[in-house]
């Protein structure tokens, strides 16, 4: 079976493993954690960046920094992984899920707009498959009504957008360093802010609601519990890694690129004989290529292409299934509006494998895929 996606990594994350490994530093924020964060900080342009556990905990940092109180709500997509709702739910808020554009699948300003209550608190753009949300106008409607924005740029490592930096653009953002991600150390995330207020509070919240890194920096004689707060500090050995990965990102890059245009140029029969649509990338957005995917014109036809190419052993899948009409978001909000393009879209949406070595270890794997695609809609 062809996997959906790989990491893309060699020697150089072994031996800096290795290197750390033997300093005897494991802990987090030693040396390679300062080192990965001043890297992340001067690609991005964030004044702040903290290496969390995960984009999942940097998210629970964003919200936890909010204080929010019962009945607050944060607006998001209903087209998102779980840990953009559950961060919000975890710590007090309402998840608002609002629909997307069938061209990016990225949130819809004028829904936000919609959305807007008197509880509103902030909002969470979910810049999916490395393209950047409509960023002016949400930040536009974000001045408007005095709201937070939160980028989960989980899947933004190395994609900008009217060339700042996904993540680095709203109020606060959030990487994902997971092993599905371009940039990877296996698990892993960042916070990140160019605000100093916000960070000293993520600072906090981060080393388990203590002042602990005022005392290490030598501002106050002891440290203790000043704020909630959980361990969302991450280790150095894994800093290490993913200094090299992001040392890498040029070729990460260019490699995922390459597939990607490949399959676009093969699809565009398909879309101009009307059996799919392909993906958008906006002008203002410079994609990291996280994802391939296409929308086809009926769940029937999702499911049956997802066998074939299973079939022809390609992992090809589908994406998430809508939050608002999961199980869980079905028992928070048992009549939850209706989200016409996030529903479709749920049902009609086919990803295909993209990862760095892909080509190397299969170099006929786009003819087999495009072949596929032939067999079934017989062009
Ligand atoms: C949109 C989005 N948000 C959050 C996450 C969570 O990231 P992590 O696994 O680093 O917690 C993911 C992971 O796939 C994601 O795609």
């Amino acid at each position: 079976m062809i996997p959906f996606h790989k990491p893309y990594t060699d020697e150089r994350e072994a031996n800096a493993l290795y290197d750390t490994l033997k300093s005897g530093v494991l802990r987090g924020d030693g040396p390679a954690s300062k080192s990965v964060q001043k890297l992340i900080s001067d690609i991005t342009g964030a004044k702040y960046v903290y290496f969390t556990t995960s984009c999942t905990h940097a998210l629970e940092i964003a919200i936890l920094s909010l204080n929010l109180k019962p009945g607050d709500e944060v607006i998001m997509p209903s087209f998102t992984f779980v840990s953009t709702a559950n961060a919000v739910l975890l710590h007090g808020g309402k998840p608002v899920f609002c629909d997307i554009h069938p061209d990016t699948l990225n949130i819809a300003p004028d829904d936000i707009r919609s959305k807007i209550s008197s509880r509103t608190r902030a909002i969470i753009p979910v810049h999916y498959a490395g393209v950047s949300a409509e960023m002016d106008a949400i930040c536009a409607l974000a001045n408007e009504y005095n709201l937070q924005v939160i980028e989960d740029a989980a899947q933004g490592a190395d994609a900008y957008y009217n060339n700042r930096h996904l993540g680095s653009i709203g109020d606060m953002g959030c990487l994902s360093f997971h092993d599905t991600k371009n940039i990877t150390c296996g698990e892993g995330g960042a916070f990140l802010t160019n605000s100093e207020e916000i960070a000293r509070k993520a600072e906090v919240i981060r080393e388990k609601g203590t002042n602990r890194s005022a005392f290490l920096r030598g501002e106050v004689d002891k440290y203790t519990w000043i704020e909630r707060g959980s361990s969302f500090i991450q280790s150095d050995l894994l800093a290490a890694m993913l200094n090299i990965q992001w040392q890498k990102k040029d070729e990460i890059r260019r490699l995922r690129k390459n597939i990607w245009e490949t399959y676009h140029a093969a699809l565009e029969a398909f879309e101009l004989a009307g059996y799919l649509q392909r993906p958008v990338i906006p002008k203002q957005c410079t994609s990291n290529y996280h994802t391939y995917f296409f929308t086809v014109n009926s769940p029937a036809d999702q499911d049956n292409l997802l066998q074939l190419f299973r079939s022809h052993g390609i992992s090809a899948s589908f994406h998430y299934i809508p939050l608002h009409t999961s199980p869980f978001g079905l028992q928070i909000n048992p009549t939850p509006p209706s989200l016409p393009v996030t529903e479709k879209i749920s049902n009609c949406l086919i990803r295909l494998p993209i990862y760095p070595g892909l080509l190397d270890e299969h170099p006929d794997f786009c003819t087999l895929a495009l072949h596929v695609l032939s067999e079934y809609y017989s062009i």
